[in-house]
């Protein structure tokens, strides 16, 4: 089926889930809102070009990699769920499915102990979602979060957690200024393909900046 289906298909087919996308986090408080999934999509077409990975599929995985998040869900199989029911409505071939399944179910961060993407289209798009948890916007989306969570952008008295569970990292007590240290400072070492690295880097730099001047200021030196 892949390649008979004509460039307005796939467009229909991408449009009808952009809705669908929609309808499913449109209000999302957590940084997993309709904006974070158009900024994943736009760098994972980007991305996609310079790594000469399929962009439909790319495309596609962008836009579902947040349905099936576990925050947004009772459990990661009734997301992963939603997710595989969607795509039975849709026509793609049963390989174009698997691929898409395997991306969403394994591209999460999982406190870093997922294993590394297989595809091309995988590296692509978990590039796109780790670049938006890297640079301006990042430092934005995590104090929302941590607003949202009713954690305090710092306290001295709570030091980064070095090694630390799944559970641990999503439910232990911490700070905004903490998940700096404890994943967003790592996310440039964790990066799959060279064009995103680039990007990366400069975003990290800046991202560095900042913390080292918030704690300049908590300190009263600047
Ligand atoms: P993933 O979808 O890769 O599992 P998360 O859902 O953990 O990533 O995080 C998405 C974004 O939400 C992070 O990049 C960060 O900006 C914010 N965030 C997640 N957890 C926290 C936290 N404990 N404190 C502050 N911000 C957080
Ligand atoms: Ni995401």
């Amino acid at each position: 089926m892949g390649d008979s289906r004509s460039e307005k298909e796939l467009q229909q087919i991408i449009a009808r889930t952009e809705q669908f996308v929609k309808s499913e986090l449109g209000n999302d408080p957590t940084g997993h809102d309709w904006w974070h999934i158009h900024r994943v999509v736009r760098t994972a077409e980007r991305l996609a070009r310079e790594e000469k990975a399929d962009l439909f599929i790319c495309t596609m995985a962008a836009l579902l990699h947040d349905v099936a998040d576990e925050k947004l869900n009772v459990s990661k199989e009734a997301g992963l769920q939603k997710v595989s029911d969607w795509l039975a409505a849709l026509s793609l071939d049963d390989d174009e499915r698997q691929h898409l399944m395997e991306i969403i179910s394994t591209m999460s961060y999982n406190a870093g102990t997922n294993p590394p993407m297989r595809t091309p289209e995988g590296k692509v798009v978990q590039d796109a979602d780790r670049l938006d948890a890297i640079g301006a916007i990042a430092i934005a989306r995590t104090f929302l979060y941590a607003g949202w969570k009713g954690d305090p952008i710092h306290d001295p008295g709570l030091p980064p957690r070095d090694e630390m569970t799944a559970a641990e990292y999503r439910q232990g007590k911490s700070t905004a200024i903490n998940h700096f240290h404890e994943k967003l400072l790592k996310l440039k070492e964790r990066i799959n393909t060279a064009s995103a690295r680039r990007i990366a880097e400069e975003r990290h730099r800046y991202m560095q900046q900042y913390v080292e001047q918030f704690y300049k200021e908590w300190e009263g030196e600047s």
